[in-house]
């Protein structure tokens, strides 16, 4: 390997996305059971900087790392892990000390699902250090994928942060640029009404999911409707690829309300089952229902693998929401809103 630059800073910021058709289950080899299609984020990121060092003599990278200026074993065991995965795409890092530093824009424990922004930052800075300490430059649409692949082998969904806007990951027949190793940008056209999409979460509860989104991915092994499932996520996402070229509202609200309840209809049919929605989700998607029905303006809900809500509309109605989520707060005192939207997808902070 020749080398270019011994040490160096790289600093990457990473939006988290909204799975609007949900990967749930997998293979080996972090390979999605059917294709997901996604919403890039705006204001949820993670940034992250990382000082790196080269040194030939590490057999292995030797890590540290802050999460919000503190420790967080956890998270650093996950990276030290994952490393070794990836020695044979960035084979620099092998030989690398990294400083990490990291941190999200959202609140810690907001029960918001991190690996997206987090892990999709960690690729996207893995892969300038290899490049500056190799020299080796590739083509864009190479680096890119490389980058998203990267993002994948930590965490699945981390693939499609990569990217802004409307994003895919799996193979989709129709769509031969797509692949299970990779996420692609969605380039089959936006209709007008889904271009500025905002995205409100209802924090309805903070603390730490009972199960983890790993152990929910494998029980989708021997579940009893696994193929039915991937057969309708299939069906689903293309739909939803020409509902969205295409403008139609009430389809768009159909297909991304029923792949909410489905993923948690597969939890609660899980062996074991369980359950991960509170009372207040209920009661919050009644509300936004019963609202859309009432005021025929057309917003929708989506559920991650937790209780929180994300609440999906045209930023043209933003003023006729703040009356909802007026009557949201009336009825559930404890809850947080963080309001964010459709975003460009991630970028380098260490010009700025
Ligand atoms: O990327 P993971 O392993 O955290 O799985 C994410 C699964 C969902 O968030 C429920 C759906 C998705 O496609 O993001």
């Amino acid at each position: 390997m020749t080398i270019s630059e011994k040490s160096g800073t790289t600093f990457w910021q990473c939006p988290s996305n909204i799975a609007l058709i949900k990967y749930w289950g997998k293979y080996p080899g972090q390979l999605p059971a059917n294709p997901s299609l996604s919403m890039t984020l705006n204001t949820s990121v993670t940034k992250m900087k990382i000082d790196y060092e080269f040194d030939s003599r590490l057999d292995s990278p030797e890590i540290s790392l802050l999460f919000n200026h503190q420790a967080a074993p956890r998270f650093e065991e996950r990276i030290i892990k994952y490393l070794p995965s990836i020695f044979d795409i960035l084979p620099a890092i092998r030989h690398c000390r990294l400083h990490i530093l990291t941190e999200n824009t959202f609140p810690h424990s907001a029960g918001i699902a991190s690996s997206a922004s987090g892990m999709g930052a960690l690729a996207l800075n893995l892969y300038e250090i290899n490049a500056n300490i190799t020299g080796i430059s590739e083509p864009e649409a190479d680096k890119w994928k490389k980058i998203s692949e990267l993002a994948r082998l930590a965490s699945g969904s981390a693939s499609r942060s990569i990217y802004g806007e409307w994003v895919t990951w799996g193979k989709i027949d129709r769509l031969p640029e797509t692949s299970d190793l990779y996420a692609s940008p969605l380039n089959t056209g936006i209709h007008s009404e889904f271009l500025s999409l905002r995205d409100f979460i209802i924090i309805v509860d903070k603390t730490e999911k009972k199960v983890s989104s790993s152990a929910g991915h494998a029980l989708m092994n021997n579940h009893p409707y696994a193929a039915c499932r991937y057969a309708s996520a299939r069906k689903n996402i293309s739909d939803l690829i020409d509902i969205l070229a295409a403008g139609d509202v009430e389809q768009f609200i159909q297909i991304v309300e029923n792949e909410a309840l489905t993923l948690h209809a597969l939890m609660m049919q899980s062996t074991p089952s369980y359950l991960l929605l509170k009372p207040d989700t209920l009661r919050i998607i009644e509300l936004i229902q019963d609202f859309r029905e009432q005021n025929k303006i057309p917003l929708c809900f989506t559920l991650d693998a937790g209780p929180n809500i994300h609440l999906l509309f045209h930023e043209n109605v933003e003023k006729k929401v703040m009356v909802l989520l007026k009557e949201i707060s009336d009825l559930c005192s404890k809850i947080e809103i963080l309001k964010d939207g459709i975003g460009q997808g991630p970028q380098t902070l260490s010009k700025s």
